[in-house]
C-alpha cells in the first residue's frame, strides 16, 4: 500500500476554512470517486454542499476517516457549508446512513443504519425536530473480520409532495434496503451533500479493492455554481480531477486503520 506518493503527508485536508470550499467540494467528489462509493452505491455525486459529520469522541470527521465501532455509536452531529452561498438550506431532506460494505462490493443492497424523513437544516446543522424516524440512528456494527466497511451519510432534498415508499412508513430496525430504488419510489432530488466514516472490526479476513489516493494539490476546485434544497432539484459542481503530477499533500481513502495510522504521523522513507 505504501508508494511514492505517500511520502508526504500534510495535515490539511480537515481544514473547513471557506477559502478552501472549492478544493473541499473537489476532494470529497474525489473520495467518493476512488474509494468506489460513486458509481457502486451513488450513480453520480455533484454535491450543492460540504457535509461534516461529528462525533463527540473524535470531532469532525475527514472524509472516509477510520474511527471506533464505539466512537461511532451515539448519534452524529452533522452540519453543512453550502458550496455557494446562494444555495439555499430550507425546505425538508431525508438522512440515511447506509454500509456500503468494503471498497469493491458489488452488493446492490445496502444496509440501513438511519433514515429519516423530513430532517431540516437550521443555523447549518441538521435538525429533526418536526422529522418523521424510519430508521432512527443505529451505529456501525460490522461482522468481526468483514474488513473496513463504508458508512455513507447522505443528504437528500424532499420533493414538496413527498411521500415515503409503501415499505418505508412504519418504524424500521437495520436491515437491508435497495437505496436507489428507494430514492426512485419517493422522487428523492440529487444528493445535496455527503460523507462518510469506516469502521472495522477485528482483523480482515477478506481483501478490499485497493483505493487510490485523493491528492488534493492536484485538484482543481469545484466551481461555486449550486442549486439544490427545497427539492428544486439540480446538483452543481463542474470539476474534474487532473492527472496528480504532485504529491504534496494527500490522503488516502479506505485505508481502515492504516488511515487513522497516516493522518498521525509524518511519513518520512
Ligand atoms: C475515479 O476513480 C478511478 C479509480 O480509482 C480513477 O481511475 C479515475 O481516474 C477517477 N476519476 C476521477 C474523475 O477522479
Ligand atoms: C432526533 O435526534 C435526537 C438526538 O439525536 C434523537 O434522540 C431523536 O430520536 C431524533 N428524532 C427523530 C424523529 O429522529
Ligand atoms: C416539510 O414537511 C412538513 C411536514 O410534513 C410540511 O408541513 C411542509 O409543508 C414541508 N415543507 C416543504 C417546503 O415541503
Ligand atoms: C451561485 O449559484 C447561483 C444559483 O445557482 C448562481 O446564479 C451564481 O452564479 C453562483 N455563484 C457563483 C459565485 O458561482
Amino acid at each position: 500500500m505504501f508508494s511514492l506518493a505517500l511520502l508526504t503527508l500534510l495535515p490539511l485536508v480537515a481544514a473547513q476554512s471557506a477559502q478552501n470550499l472549492p478544493l473541499e467540494i473537489a476532494a470529497i467528489k474525489a473520495h467518493f470517486n476512488q474509494s468506489g462509493l460513486v458509481p457502486s452505491l451513488l450513480p453520480t455525486f455533484e454535491p450543492s454542499a460540504l457535509m461534516t459529520i461529528n462525533f463527540p469522541e473524535v470531532g469532525d470527521l475527514k472524509p472516509g476517516q477510520s474511527i471506533t465501532q464505539a466512537q461511532s455509536g451515539p448519534t452524529p452531529t452533522i452540519s453543512f457549508t453550502p458550496a455557494n452561498s446562494s444555495v439555499k438550506l430550507d425546505g425538508n431532506f431525508t438522512i440515511f446512513l447506509v454500509d456500503a460494505d468494503i471498497p469493491g462490493s458489488t452488493e446492490k443492497n445496502v444496509n440501513r443504519h438511519w433514515l429519516v424523513n423530513g430532517v431540516t437544516v437550521q443555523d447549518n446543522k441538521l435538525s429533526n425536530s418536526s422529522a418523521t424516524a424510519i430508521t432512527s440512528y443505529a451505529g456501525p456494527g460490522p461482522a468481526e473480520g468483514s474488513g473496513p466497511h463504508r458508512y455513507v451519510a447522505i443528504l437528500y432534498p424532499q420533493p414538496a409532495e413527498f411521500v415515503a415508499p409503501a415499505d418505508f412508513r412504519e418504524p424500521l430496525g437495520v436491515n437491508a434496503m435497495d437505496l436507489q430504488q428507494y430514492v426512485l419510489d419517493s422522487k428523492l432530488g440529487p444528493v445535496f451533500a455527503a460523507n462518510y466514516m469506516i469502521v472495522e472490526v477485528g482483523t480482515a479476513t477478506v481483501t478490499p479493492s485497493s483505493t487510490a489516493p485523493v491528492i488534493t494539490s492536484t485538484l482543481t476546485p469545484a466551481n461555486p455554481t449550486g442549486s439544490g434544497g427545497s427539492g428544486s432539484g439540480s446538483g452543481s459542481g463542474t470539476s474534474k480531477g487532473s492527472t496528480p503530477s504532485n504529491a504534496a499533500s494527500q490522503l488516502t481513502v479506505g485505508g481502515s486503520a492504516f488511515l487513522a495510522f497516516l493522518s498521525s504521523v509524518l511519513i518520512i522513507a
